[in-house]
């Protein structure tokens, strides 16, 4: 191929540890568990495997709970398991992308361990947020946490700390030196085991200032924040641009420091992507400046509608914007924290939007079962283990529904996924969607993701920008039918309830569902449905 970074146009797959694969019964997905399955992974045609955190962790939030950062969590096995899941990935030519979470420690690291028996203003309560309480007792300011209830938690000496997530995930102070050194120790300990590269969590939240103003509505953001609430995006996206502690310039002094950490190794070519969901979007490209980070999410596909305009309008911003700073865009539909494509959107909307996305520009994330066209799994409220259930008193569900097993094979729960008894229960109805069947079934979503990527391997990687044919703007300029080229491939998504005709050039050479009907040179795309034709 080119010299293009690995990283540039790859084809990246999300494993949530716990719920991929359990090698030694207990019920909980593992890293010897993923090193079993990496054929599998290869075989999808993906470059690279993002983990999410297998670190030390008390796991009140799925990992996102880091005690110890240069170790693995006993759930998921020890080091040398870690290790030995880079090298087998390795072998297999697929990159590793370790989840790294600067924004807050869990409450048993040893530093807020520390920090607890120490005095106030003391060097171990300054690597964290504490604060007096005000006069009349109450915490320092009115911030709901991202998962519901205060931001703020008490301590017994009357100061409270900060904390955006769950009480157990206390902020770190960034202005703290001693901050940023422990983790670039963290980065090179991961470099040196072999990681190419790194997701940085809530990466525009590490800089925090104005810490003691109060915010005009404080469970609206919290809810905003949220991609598994549902909102008018016209209410979101007013509330998201007055976000008092994300996305504040400091942030971009870090990301310049480990830019540099990252280049001193050279060939490696070790790469960062940032989970930062800034408003307005154009906020987002400062984090790819050519002295920053590689790539950054972009989360617009998580919550947009399958709908013409509002598709149309992503891709467009979302492919100028990064050009501004010489940068390709990033495409995911699902992720560990909101409903799975399938479930919000439809299943054959997901198979045409999945198909859609593949032939853009840029670097595109599928999260593990998004292949196989998995929903959110059926859970009863006692199932449920996010903070944000019982932090909302069950009001919003969270997001559990995503983060179900696996299905792997045979025909009863737990589908081959662990020999006990699966962390969040799987239901029957899964039976025709485990990757055995799907492998038996042409038809399948599995295939059809296969095919995609090996067909966007061949023909799109390093094929440039596109040209748009039908959008709001282009062509008929009507909402049914959207439609790009690239390189030697034409991309058309009806995304009507009705077949429509369009005048695609080129051989069909897959389509999401249903069949496509040619005839004199005109081309009928079934309802729901995207077709790729070459020429
Ligand atoms: C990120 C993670 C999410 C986690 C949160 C707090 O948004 O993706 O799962 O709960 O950060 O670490
Ligand atoms: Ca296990």
């Amino acid at each position: 191929m080119n010299s293009s970074p690995w990283w540039k146009e790859a084809t990246i797959y999300q494993i949530y540890p716990r719920s991929f694969f359990d090698s030694n019964g207990d019920g909980e997905g593992d890293l010897p568990g993923v090193t079993s399955k990496l054929d599998y992974v290869k075989s999808l045609g993906v470059d690279a495997i993002w983990l999410s955190p297998f670190f030390t962790s008390p796991n009140k939030d799925g990992g996102y709970d880091v005690a110890n950062p240069r170790d693995v969590d006993p759930r998921f096995g020890n080091l040398e398991d870690a290790r030995e899941l880079i090298t087998q990935a390795h072998m297999r030519d697929l990159r590793v992308i370790a989840d790294i979470v600067p924004n807050h420690f869990s409450d048993q690291h040893e530093w807020f361990q520390a920090a607890l028996k120490a005095k106030r203003s003391s060097k171990e309560r300054e690597r964290f947020h504490f604060y007096d309480a005000n006069e009349d007792g109450t915490p320092p300011n009115n911030w709901i946490s991202l998962f519901g209830g205060p931001s703020w938690t008490q301590v017994e000496d009357g100061q409270f700390y900060l904390h955006l997530f769950d009480s157990s995930q206390p902020d770190l102070n960034w202005e703290n030196p001693e901050v940023n050194a422990d983790f670039e120790k963290t980065l090179r300990f991961w470099i040196d085991l072999g990681v190419d590269g790194f997701r940085i969590d809530v990466a525009h939240g590490l800089i925090k200032e104005d810490v003691l103003t109060n915010h005009p509505d404080p469970q609206g953001l919290s809810n905003a924040l949220r991609l598994d609430v549902a909102m008018d995006s016209e209410v979101r996206n007013a509330l998201l641009l007055t976000v008092p502690y994300f996305d504040r310039q400091g942030v971009h002094e870090v990301y310049r420091k480990w830019r540099k950490l990252f280049d001193s190794y050279g060939e490696r070519e070790i790469m960062a992507v940032a989970e930062a969901w800034v408003h307005p979007p154009v906020n987002a490209t400062r984090y790819v400046r050519a002295d920053e980070l590689h790539q950054v999410f972009n989360f617009d596909l998580l919550t947009a509608e399958f709908d013409a305009n509002v598709l149309f309008d992503v891709v467009e911003r979302s492919i100028s914007l990064n050009a501004t700073v010489n940068a390709l865009p990033t495409w995911a539909l699902s992720n560990h924290d909101s409903p799975r494509v399938a479930s919000r959107i439809g299943d054959e909307q997901a198979r045409a939007l999945a198909l859609f996305v593949f032939g853009l520009p840029g670097s595109t994330y599928v999260f593990a079962g998004q292949e196989l066209g998995l929903p959110d799994g059926q859970l009863q409220d006692s199932d449920r283990q996010d903070p944000t259930f019982f932090r909302t008193n069950g009001a919003i569900k969270g997001r559990d529904g995503a983060r179900v097993p696996l299905p792997w094979g045979g025909d009863t729960i737990p589908f081959g996924f662990s020999t006990g008894k699966p962390w969040l229960p799987i239901s029957q109805s899964w039976k025709d969607l485990t990757v055995e069947s799907e492998l038996a079934d042409p038809k399948s979503s599995l295939h059809l993701y296969k095919n995609a990527l090996e067909l966007r391997k061949e023909f799109l990687v390093g094929a440039g920008g596109i040209t748009w044919l039908e959008s709001p703007q282009h062509g008929d300029k009507n909402d049914s039918l959207l439609s790009y080229s690239r390189g030697s491939i034409t991309v058309v998504m009806n995304l009507s309830d009705s077949a429509q005709e369009c005048e695609a050039d080129g051989k069909l050479v897959m389509v999401s569902s249903g069949t496509v009907d040619a005839r004199d040179g005109i081309k009928v795309i079934p309802a729901r449905s995207t077709a790729w034709f070459l020429s």
